[in-house]
């Protein structure tokens, strides 16, 4: 039986089919993606450039000679390929487990299309059992906290992290996610909150599901089973 990481890998492999050529592309962050990163540079298949997520995906990068370019000297982005810690059948997500949500979902905004690569353990049918990541404004961390614990959420903050934006991290326990779009929104309109980790509005077009069966490539709405 296939590891976890290997289905990572195979989900990674499947995903460099779709990228397109001599286009400009975004990477984001995560174990996941580091597979990707290294089968698009053993590929030979020419692009651009890529615009990163962090540091971590920038250094991949550069090993493999995949060209690096900043977000703002391209117009768009012809495909941005990500992982996930949590993914539904509407290809709704929950990420920022490395804590590159800010970032990730910056550049998953300025992409065509959004190919999400997992393996099965992260595709559920609710989001919100893995702790939901919500960057904060240090000095308001106390004040966030208590209206996140008003809204039945119980917040952890993430020791010794500082984001790539010198922000903090609450970790959401127990807070689970029913309404996607609506409670992305909700929380980000407390002051001080900077971003959190449900990508509702901006989901993935595409999941590429790396299962014991066999990678699947799914669309919103279709089931994996
Ligand atoms: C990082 C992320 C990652 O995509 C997510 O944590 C999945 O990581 P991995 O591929 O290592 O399981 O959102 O902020």
């Amino acid at each position: 039986m296939a590891t976890q990481d290997e289905l990572k890998r195979m989900a990674a492999e499947k995903a460099v089919e779709l990228v397109p050529e001599n286009e400009y592309i975004g990477i984001g962050t995560g174990s996941t993606v580091n597979f990707f990163i290294e089968a698009l540079g053993k590929s030979g298949k020419k692009i651009k450039g890529a615009v990163s997520t962090s540091k971590e995906s920038s250094a991949l990068m550069a090993k493999y000679e995949i060209p690096e370019v900043a977000l703002g000297d391209v117009i768009s982005l012809a495909v941005y390929v990500d992982g996930a810690d949590e993914v539904n059948h509407m290809l709704q997500m929950i990420k920022g487990g490395g804590g590159a949500l800010l970032n990730e979902k910056i550049v998953a905004s300025a992409s065509e299309k959004f190919i999400c690569i997992a393996d099965e353990s992260k595709y559920v049918s609710r989001l919100g059992k893995f702790p939901l990541p919500v960057e904060v404004v240090p000095h308001a961390r106390s004040l966030v906290s208590r209206k996140l614990l008003a809204m039945g959420a119980q917040p952890e903050l993430r020791v010794g992290f500082t984001t790539f934006n010198g922000n903090q991290i609450l970790d959401l326990h127990n807070f689970y996610i029913d309404r996607p779009v609506s409670m992305e929104d909700e929380i980000n309109r407390i002051t001080g909150v900077v971003e959190n980790g449900i990508f509702g509005h901006k989901a993935a077009d595409v999941l590429i599901l790396a299962t014991a069966g066999g990678v699947k490539v799914l669309k919103p709405g279709q089931e994996a089973v």
